[in-house]
């Protein structure tokens, strides 16, 4: 892997930079800036060396449609006060875009295009709009860790053709969790939740062998319960899931391996319905589960206590409405308790999980924080992430 921080002679080079914007939005308004936060640092590095930067990032999932309230506007307005620097977003189709159409006026300097998950070939991983967005630029920088397990057309195929570089938040991130996973002390527990079912319940069952506890919450927790032929109501789920929880719990059995999940939940007929706590019986045909119950959390805080080393992704419930938040602010707060009196080695990654910890101040005594979720998860399984391998 080749590092864009030793590279010299980028004056007037053209970057093509992937980055991971992904944040959390509320009617339009961002309500966590670490994503951004955390790539200042190779914008500034570019504007330095004087190069042109053509900026790709996603936000949420148009699949391949134009979405107005998945804009990139607003967080383009947003970097462009954090770097006190006129930002232009190009909205035109990036088919119609030629290399000599941008940076036309000396004074561009750093570039925007649009969602790159409006078009459909992105997801695809498709050669002909990665050969197209390598025309537009001299050198491919990958600044996105967090969406590096995604084989997608501006992570992955891209790096065929264009000379391409690791970013500095790539690189930190890479060589932080290097070293975290190497020093890992046991009992090791791990917590998952957060609503991307299909992407982490796969990950579940690889990393069994790696931990004592896995702890089951938010979205996937459902799937669990329904497997126990428990009702879930209205709750989301994925379907088909039944053989791979099956393989769950023979894994986990095998491996010694404890799987924890929900023992009562909190309950509401909408998404901003006020909390209702029920036993697991009483879930009715039209409730939501939306947060852990408070013996699910006892039990939760009990194995944090004995765990040496913890690892957590995604909430404990939908944590955007204050009535579901307890769940995740519990479970922040014990690890936060642990981790001031150096009793545990913390690591938390993901964007709803670092919005959860700077809502209640608990994120500076974690030991390490990834802007990553499920890349941090799939790294932990110690897969090949797509976008790392391209790079390598
Ligand atoms: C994330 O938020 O984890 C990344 O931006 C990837 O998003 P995705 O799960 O929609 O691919
Ligand atoms: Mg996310």
């Amino acid at each position: 892997m080749q590092y864009i921080k030793d590279q010299d002679n980028l004056n007037e080079k053209r970057i093509l930079l992937r980055l991971d914007l992904n944040v959390p939005l509320k009617n339009g308004e961002i309500t966590d800036q670490t994503r951004i936060d955390k790539i200042l640092p190779i914008i500034k590095f570019l504007v330095q060396k004087k190069s042109k930067i053509l900026i790709i990032s996603h936000v949420g999932r148009p699949k391949g449609k134009v979405k107005n309230e998945l804009s990139l506007r607003p967080i383009c307005k947003n970097l462009e006060k954090k770097i006190d620097k006129k930002i232009k977003l190009i909205e035109e189709n990036i088919f119609n875009l030629k290399k000599e159409d941008l940076f036309k006026d000396s004074s561009d300097q750093i570039i925007f295009l649009e969602n790159i998950r409006f078009y459909k070939e992105e997801e695809q991983n498709d050669a002909n709009f990665s050969k197209h967005l390598a025309k537009l630029a001299d050198i491919f920088v990958n600044d996105a860790f967090s969406c590096s397990h995604r084989a997608h057309a501006s992570v992955s195929k891209i790096t065929e053709f264009l000379p391409s570089y690791a970013g500095i938040q790539l690189e930190t991130e890479v060589k932080a969790l290097k070293k975290v996973t190497s020093e890992i002390k046991k009992p090791i527990s791990c917590i998952i939740g957060g609503s991307k079912i299909s992407t982490k319940i796969g990950i579940i069952r690889n990393l069994i062998p790696r931990f004592d506890n896995i702890i089951i919450v938010g979205g996937m927790a459902n799937n669990i319960l329904k497997y126990k032929g428990i009702p879930i109501g209205k709750s989301i789920k994925e379907d088909n899931c039944d053989t791979i929880i099956d393989d769950i719990f023979k894994t986990a059995k095998t491996h010694s391996c404890k799987i924890i999940y929900p023992e009562d939940v909190v309950v509401g007929k909408s998404l901003k319905d006020k909390a209702q706590i029920k036993e697991l019986d009483k879930v009715l045909d039209d409730d939501y589960i939306l947060d852990i119950g408070p013996k699910t959390i006892d039990k939760i805080k009990d194995i944090i206590e004995i765990s040496k080393t913890v690892l957590w992704n995604g909430p404990a419930g939908y944590f955007e409405n204050p009535s579901f938040a307890n769940g995740s602010y519990q479970i922040a707060k014990k690890i936060d308790e642990k981790n001031k009196n150096n009793l545990i080695y913390s690591i938390a990654g993901g964007g709803d999980t670092i919005s959860v910890l700077n809502q209640i101040n608990a994120i500076e005594n974690f030991n390490f924080v990834s802007t990553a979720g499920g890349a941090f998860l799939e790294y932990l399984e110690g897969k090949e992430l797509p976008g790392i391998k391209a790079l390598n």
